[in-house]
């Protein structure tokens, strides 16, 4: 076991890539130790600008908890910057938490993970450490993939630089959701940490002892956590497209989804976590690592699971349109010059991730339909939206964006009442609190009739709305 030694008066803590992952996660961590100095890079300068900002509200991420860490930890022990090659130097540990999306062409495209950002990571540890590093895969990967990565951390690109170092690599996935991910962080289910490297492990193990019960960190074989973190995303994303799929078959027979939740939940051998239908699953990470784990199926010949696990991904895809036919058909067939509200753009409430949201998909089908939507989120940016729905309406209608995106009619709106002026529908798509507490009774007075809600979260208070002439449609009931 190779002894470790810390290159400076004070373990020093690197971490690449300052997204969803890194930013949350290094915080806590530099809460947790404030006798470690933990280091954030990335190359996104307007990122790390962001990071840095006196006002909390420009943070690239916003999660419940997350701002009162970083203004109690930055400048003391943790820091936002894109020095990378100098901070990596003098690491004794550094976590690669880099971007890891779907291959958009060449071979598995569609499927495999684009390793892109993971290899130049790794390259860049390769030239720019000092002595022993620990290296950690935080980054959600293809089983296999620390091999790689000791590959390129033992080449660096020139040969003299190898000198005088030496790596550990471990694979520590993070099962943090968006939404909660600082209490996920700070009271953690489990810590996996995978390697081969016994000193390394309980290295990084020390770190985590710092706040979480050594009972709750499991190591593993390198392989064995890989792959564990791509199966947990598809038992989860499964599972929601188990209940969603019994949604639909409770509106077709009169059964009412929740109830059906509540009476399967109380089984201990189901649990009742992770039972609520929606309008499918979103975010950056259970489609991509679904696919992660067919293509990889398909790579070692398992062709039957791999179909297995692409149908939830299909039947994802499925539910998220159904919301729309079900909109157009309860509208006479017709949104043109119909004014649709869309409640929440966010993937899921207390985030402001838009990535693979399921508004997407719903804004766009409707905006192909012909409506005039306004869209509301507490949290996501107007330009966000813009920015999504332009790439999604671009691929759609195959064309130029200045010759057909200027003719879809959309708008973000911050007065949530003042969108409801005349509208025909209202469609709940994210979960955010708020809007559980809608006024229906002034709603009502606002919009035009016959008028339509459509809660695809069974959030909205039924009772009141019931109390109103407006019509409701509720996932898993109708
Ligand atoms: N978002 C989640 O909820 C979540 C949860 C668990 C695991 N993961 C996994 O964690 C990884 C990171 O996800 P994320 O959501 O934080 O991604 P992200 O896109 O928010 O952040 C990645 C960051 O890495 C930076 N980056 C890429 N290459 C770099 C390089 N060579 N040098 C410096 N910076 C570089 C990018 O600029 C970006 O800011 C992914 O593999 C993801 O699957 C994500």
């Amino acid at each position: 076991m190779k002894e470790i030694k810390i290159k400076k008066n004070c373990f020093k803590i690197s971490c690449i890539g300052a997204g969803y992952v890194g930013g949350p996660t290094m915080a806590v961590i530099a809460d947790k130790c404030p006798h470690i100095q933990v280091y954030v890079l990335d190359l996104n300068k307007n990122r790390i600008k962001d990071w840095n900002s006196e006002n909390p509200k420009d943070f690239p991420v916003f999660e419940p908890g997350l701002e009162e860490i970083i203004l109690r930890t930055r400048g003391k022990n943790l820091f936002f910057t894109t020095d990378i090659e100098e901070n990596i130097s003098d690491s004794d540990m550094v976590f690669l938490s880099v971007n890891t999306p779907t291959k958009t062409s060449g071979i598995g495209s569609g499927r495999a993970s684009d390793l892109r950002w993971i290899e130049k990571c790794a390259r860049q540890v390769a030239d720019a450490s000092n002595g022993h590093t620990i290296v950690i895969e935080k980054s959600t990967l293809p089983v296999r993939t620390a091999s790689t990565i000791k590959t390129i951390l033992n080449s660096p690109s020139k040969k003299e630089d190898n000198k005088g170092k030496s790596f550990a690599v471990l694979s520590n996935p993070e099962f943090l959701a968006e939404g909660t991910a600082i209490n996920d962080l700070e009271n953690p289910d489990r810590v996996l940490i995978g390697g081969e490297d016994e000193k390394a492990i309980e290295t990084l193990a020390g770190i985590y002892k710092n706040w979480v019960d050594d009972k709750k960190i499991i190591r593993t074989n390198l392989w064995s956590s890989e792959l564990s973190k791509l199966t947990a995303n598809a038992f989860l994303a499964q599972r929601i497209t188990s209940i969603n799929s019994v949604a639909a078959i409770c509106e077709a027979t009169g059964a009412d989804v929740n109830e059906v939740s509540l009476a399967i939940g109380t089984d201990t051998r189901i649990g009742n976590k992770f039972l609520k239908s929606g309008p499918g699953f979103g975010g950056s990470c259970f489609k991509k690592d679904i696919l992660n784990l067919v293509y990889l199926c398909r790579f070692f010949g398992l062709e039957n699971i791999s179909n297995y696990w692409e149908s939830v991904v299909n039947l994802n895809s499925w539910n998220q349109n159904r919301i729309t036919e079900i909109v157009v058909n309860k509208l006479f067939g017709t949104l043109a010059e119909k004014k649709i509200v869309l409640l929440g753009f966010a993937f899921k409430a207390n985030t402001n991730d838009t990535r693979e949201s399921s508004a997407i998909t719903i804004s766009k089908n409707l905006l192909i339909e012909g409506a005039d939507l306004k869209i509301h989120d507490p949290q996501v940016s107007e330009k966000q939206i813009s920015i999504e729905l332009e790439k999604v309406l671009n691929n759609e209608v195959n064309t130029s964006f200045e010759s057909e995106f200027s003719k879809f009619s959309f708008e973000k709106v911050d007065d949530i009442y003042d969108a409801f002026i005349d509208a025909d529908a209202i469609i709940v798509v994210t979960e955010w609190e708020e809007y559980s507490k809608l006024d229906w009774e002034k709603i009502s007075r606002l919009m035009r009739h016959p008028a339509w809600v459509f809660d695809t979260r069974s959030i909205v208070n039924k009772e009141e709305v019931l109390k109103t002439n407006i019509n409701l449609w509720n996932i898993g009931i109708g």
